[in-house]
């Protein structure tokens, strides 16, 4: 999609265009060209006793739309999000109607509603169509958004485009059978992507994983016929604020069938989604590399598939891990902490100020707040949280944080090994961030998007399919964390 910003507003009525207003004054000024009479009374009806926020008036060669926010009703947060919906919603119609052009226009000095409208029309018009056979026939008709607000500049938009790149390129990942998108492939794509970002990317073969005893990878990947690799991104700017980097590590398992604990059918083909938090944190470090973030970060990415085979490790084994610590392994679908711990205990060569662990790690996760958020706990880093907590407000990709007591830390004690990696039935998703937070004492945060991280109906401009959940959060918490410290 482009996004162009036109100065004047166009005089050719021909085209759709849709208006941001502050208040129904605006309705009430146009002339008789612009909205007939029936049109007036009608949009103001709907709008004043209807209290319908968004109207879009069909008429079939273009579209007419009209958007007041309701700002009375909402938090500025929520009004945001009631923009980027509203542009889903339009972007819609306009394709439904295989219109190719719209016109954005707002007259209001603050850019933040129009922004937020612009980034849900952006979003909202992605698709996943590369194995249809007729992709032309498929693909929306929407290609250019011309800008005609008062509060939005280029740089905005350049900025809305990064992210929305970094978004789409892990809602790619996400979607991608793992036919397609192995182990190897999903090192190469975010190497590429790294690359092309400005990114620096080096990725551990078998053997380099092997050599620096990442056992739980290994012992995850026992079961595949494919190896295993670990991706070690550097987003290290010279004006960085931070000399200490965060660490950010995104699991990576390309698909999860639960191993020898193998999963029922009944969804499983959703186990594709179980690599989100690795192509969100790497999504996420190149948007933030675009952007030139004066940051240092690394992105730490384990990545195998988890399947049972005669190879597959089984329930009863014990892992001695990269820092010598052993784990009993009471269940083999519970693979992603294993290959996280590899990860976790890696980054302590970095000395990291803070450490955020991002997957989609328990289904106890997704049962508790469905997709609607992301389960958050942290040791050592209240403050980081907060922080946190306010990024997901402002892009809506929210934060429920989980209580993280001393009193779990017994649940995944071990009779045979010094823990295991399965705490029973109660607080599943806590126990498995008290599993990661063993392997650590730098500060950090564990974010479990189960829920969030791929949705199986349309969820407005979140999509189908891979949401791309993580990057909007991540991108967001290091402007904020960049800002800060200079
Ligand atoms: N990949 C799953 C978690 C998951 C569930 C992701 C739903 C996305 C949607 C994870 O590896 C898993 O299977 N966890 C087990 C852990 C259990 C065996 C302790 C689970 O949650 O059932
Ligand atoms: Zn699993
Ligand atoms: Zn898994």
């Amino acid at each position: 999609m482009l996004l162009k910003i036109l100065k004047n507003r166009p005089s050719n009525p021909e085209i759709s265009s849709i208006e941001i207003i502050q208040n129904a004054r605006q309705i009430k000024g146009k002339t008789e060209e612009q909205l007939n009479q029936h049109e007036r009374t009608s949009i103001l009806n709907q709008l004043n006793n209807e209290h319908k926020t968004l109207i879009l008036i069909n008429r079939l060669y273009k579209v007419l739309g009209f958007f007041h926010p309701d700002e009375k009703k909402n938090s500025p947060n929520l009004t945001l999000e009631e923009c980027r919906r509203a542009g889903e919603k339009s972007v819609c119609l306009l394709n439904d109607l295989k219109l190719k052009e719209v016109i954005v226009i707002s007259e209001s000095k603050s850019g933040s509603n129009a922004l937020a409208f612009i980034e849900g029309m952006l979003l909202g018009n992605y698709q996943f169509i590369k194995y249809k056979s007729e992709k032309k026939a498929k693909s929306h008709s929407l290609h250019t958004i011309y800008i005609n607000c008062a509060g939005i500049s280029q740089k905005d938009i350049d900025q809305l485009n990064i992210v929305a790149d970094s978004v789409f390129f892990c809602r790619n990942l996400v979607n991608e059978p793992q036919s397609w998108l192995t182990a190897v492939k999903l090192s190469e794509e975010i190497s590429g992507m790294a690359k092309s970002s400005g990114v620096k990317v080096e990725v551990f073969n078998k053997s380099r994983i092997e050599a620096l005893k990442m056992n739980g990878l290994l012992t995850v990947n026992k079961g595949s016929s494919r190896p295993p690799t670990f991706t070690v991104m550097e987003w290290k700017p010279s004006n960085a604020v931070n000399k200490k980097p965060i660490v950010l590590i995104g699991k990576g398992v390309v698909f999860d069938t639960g191993g020898i604990n193998l999963k029922s059918s009944a969804g499983l083909d959703g186990m594709k989604c179980d690599m989100s938090g690795a192509a969100a944190v790497s999504g996420a470090i190149c948007a933030i590399a675009r952007l030139k973030l004066p940051l240092y970060i690394i992105g730490l990415l384990p990545a195998t598939d988890n399947r049972p085979s005669g190879n597959a490790y089984v329930p009863g084994d014990i892992i001695a891990m990269m820092n010598g610590a052993t784990v009993e392994v009471l269940n083999t679908d519970a693979e992603g902490r294993l290959i996280l711990a590899d990860a976790i205990c890696y980054a302590d060569l970095f000395k990291p100020s803070l450490l955020i662990t991002m997957a989609t790690l328990t289904g106890a996760a997704h049962a508790a707040i469905g997709k609607y958020g992301i389960v958050a706990m942290g040791a050592d880093s209240s403050k980081a949280v907060a922080e946190l907590k306010k990024c997901g407000d402002a892009v809506h990709e929210r934060l429920a944080e989980f209580p993280f007591w001393n009193d779990y830390d017994e649940l995944i004690k071990s009779d045979v090994a010094d823990i295991k990696n399965v705490g029973g039935p109660y607080g599943g998703a806590i126990t498995a961030g008290k599993f990661l937070a063993y392997f650590t004492k730098h500060p950090f945060i564990h974010l479990d998007i189960a829920g969030p991280a791929f949705v199986d109906k349309k969820d407005s401009y979140r999509g189908q399919g891979g949401t791309g959940v993580g990057v909007r959060l991540l991108v967001e918490f290091a402007r904020v964390m960049a800002a800060k410290k200079s």
